[in-house]
């Protein structure tokens, strides 16, 4: 008999999340039937689309999200105790999988062993190796397909996906430009990252910043934010410039009947020829180890950092996710069960 425990989600959230939102249950998980796994959680990505997606569901539903697990008991030969596994099983420490069940749907039916990651901490398989590397692979390398010498700007540089895209585009001969919401993340990714320049979006005037850094204009943007620093981004885009927008966190909190407004953009998207593309990495599920193939060897040649924002204990992992909406995070946010 396993006793297993689950973050349930029992109220909407209104602004920012609140632990009192949710509901930690325990419950005891059934005998394993034929072609099951029995696998607990060893590490649990908190990432910023659980709180968009939080208005797809009707409440009570179990906290989804992306997880590493071992193996403990099983009933397939080809999953045996200790193999490690990535899931959607999402805030629970033990969970029966069935691992014969089709991925008819992305993200709810993720499920795929996790790679051989040459002895790097399986806690990637949420991180740079995992969802959010395979974002800054794709939306740089195939929507951007960055050309040594470009101009790339990313937000939120300093998180799962920027520190990863940064580094990418470091790699491809690319100058690279970021915004992030402290000094002490500025000067890392500078000092550390190798990112030719960073700035506080909280202090300065994002205009004549990017104006200094980028006389020459931005090729390619990468756009986590979305909001007025988007704008004023997009406004010195260069003649056929790529911007690709994943996400747009800055106003994730917000009321969605009363959504801040922001410049108006078709000024600058039409004279100069604009590409704007919304990427979603579901899209792009059956190519994953494509892009993990490379940034395992990018990560074991040295050529990208992978920093993490460990948060340690599962009852822990509210704090884990609030914090990072809150930006409290350097690199991937992630929990250590
Ligand atoms: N489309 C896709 O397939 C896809 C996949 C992965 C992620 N995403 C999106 O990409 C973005 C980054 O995701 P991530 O996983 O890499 O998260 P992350 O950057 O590791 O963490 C979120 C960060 O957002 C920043 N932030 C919070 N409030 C902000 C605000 N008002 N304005 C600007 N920045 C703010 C914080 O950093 P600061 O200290 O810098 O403020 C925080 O650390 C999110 O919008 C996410 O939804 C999209």
């Amino acid at each position: 008999m396993v006793w297993a425990r689950k973050y349930v989600l029992k109220k909407h959230y209104t602004g920012a999340p609140k632990l009192s939102d949710y509901e930690l249950v325990q419950y005891e998980l059934p005998a394993l039937k034929d072609g099951e796994i029995l696998v607990k959680a060893e590490w649990i990505g908190v990432d910023p689309y659980l709180r968009v997606y939080d208005s797809v569901f009707k409440v009570p539903y179990d906290q989804f999200g992306l997880q590493v697990a071992i193996v403990q008991e099983s009933k397939d030969p080809d999953y045996p105790v200790a193999t490690r596994v990535v899931s959607h099983k999402g805030w629970c420490d033990y969970s029966i999988i069935d691992t014969k069940a089709p991925v008819k749907e992305v993200p709810w039916d993720i499920f795929y062993k996790l790679p051989d990651l040459k002895g790097l901490s399986p806690s990637l398989g949420v991180g740079a190796i995992g969802m959010p590397g395979a974002t800054a692979y794709f939306a740089l390398i195939e929507v951007c397909q960055l050309k040594a010498g470009d101009t790339v700007v990313i937000t939120g540089a300093a998180g799962a996906v920027g520190t990863v895209a940064g580094q990418i585009a470091k790699i491809k001969g690319c100058k690279v430009i970021g915004f992030a919401g402290s000094d002490i993340k500025v000067k890392w990714l500078e000092n550390e990252l190798g990112f030719d320049k960073v700035f506080n979006y909280k202090k300065v005037n994002i205009h004549t910043a990017l104006k200094e850094a980028a006389p020459n204009g931005v090729d390619n943007y990468l756009d986590c934010v979305g909001g007025e620093i988007s704008s004023i981004i997009i406004s010195q885009m260069n003649t056929f410039g790529k911007v690709v927008t994943i996400g747009s966190i800055s106003s994730y909190n917000a009321d969605p009947s009363q959504l801040p407004k922001v410049t108006i953009l078709q000024q600058y998207i039409v004279p100069k020829r604009l590409t704007i593309k919304g990427f979603v990495i579901w899209d792009e599920y059956k190519r994953w180890s494509e892009a993990f193939t490379n940034l395992i060897n990018w990560i074991k040649e040295g050529k990208i950092k992978t920093p993490e924002h460990i948060t340690e204990g599962f009852t822990n992992i509210f704090e884990a996710f609030s914090g990072m909406l809150d930006g409290e995070n350097l690199g991937k946010a992630v929990v250590k069960v």
